[in-house]
């Protein structure tokens, strides 16, 4: 879980890479994962062993792992069995008719379902009816087809504030920094992004610029300003 302020926006990554997760994990501001079938195929891993790996990495995120079945029985039967593998698992099911049947009834059986591929505000509607824990509205996606994505997220909120739904908004498929920004400022509860975009986050060429001025300076007074630190053994030398 990331850093110390838990009741506001997470961060979830959108990978299922273990370096990646690995790295984002030590920086406090990675709450979760996202997965889904092209991602779990690009790590050439056994699912459930990859599944557990990355859980291990996050003791207290959540990991979304997706069913691949497409009837409502399939969905059902991989939905308990990726949520008995771990405590932290939340399924992630494809908004269809078979996809909410599924939720409905795994929802029933204190299952926490996440529905993937949202692209409309009446799909969020009815996966929050039907008791979703989280919706994923693709936001890029929509912008690739020349919608705008925002305009989607925006709708989702104001639907789920006026009507007091519990569901969690997941923004999901986002490009780059300006989703993640419209996101929080809209509240949706969840931002999950590829580690690009979330390196895109910490950059600003001002602060580079800043830095390397400071450093500059620092440098040509060097001689007179001393270390911060002493070299390390040197206190062991000294004696306290
Ligand atoms: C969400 O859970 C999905 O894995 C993801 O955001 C899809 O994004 P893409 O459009 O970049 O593939």
């Amino acid at each position: 879980m990331s850093g110390r302020n838990g009741g506001h926006m997470k961060f979830f990554l959108d990978t299922a890479n273990i370096a990646e997760i690995r790295s984002g994990a030590e920086l406090g501001v990675v709450d979760g994962v996202t997965t889904n079938p092209t991602l779990v195929a690009k790590e050439g891993k056994p699912f459930r062993e990859l599944i557990l790996e990355i859980c291990d990495l996050l003791p207290k995120g959540v990991v979304n792992a997706e069913v691949v079945s497409t009837d409502s029985a399939g969905m059902m039967r991989e939905g308990r069995e990726l949520a008995s593998w771990h405590p932290n698992i939340v399924v992630k099911i494809p908004m269809t008719r078979d996809g909410v049947r599924a939720l409905y009834v795994l929802a029933g059986e204190g299952i926490r379902v996440n529905v993937t591929l949202c692209f409309s505000a009446a799909q969020a509607l009815i996966v929050a009816k039907a008791g979703a824990y989280i919706v994923s509205p693709f936001l890029g996606r929509l912008d690739d087809i020349g919608q705008d994505g925002l305009v989607l997220l925006r709708e989702i909120m104001e639907i789920y504030t006026a009507n007091k739904f519990s569901t969690q908004v997941l923004a999901a498929s986002l490009r780059h920094p300006i989703h993640v920004i419209e996101a929080a400022k809209m509240g949706a509860h969840i931002a999950t992004m590829p580690s690009k975009v979330l390196e895109m986050l910490f950059k600003h060429p001002l602060t580079d610029r800043g830095l390397e001025a400071f450093l500059k300076d620092w440098e040509k007074a060097r001689e007179t300003l001393g270390e911060i630190t002493e070299p390390a053994g040197a206190r062991a030398r000294q004696g306290p």
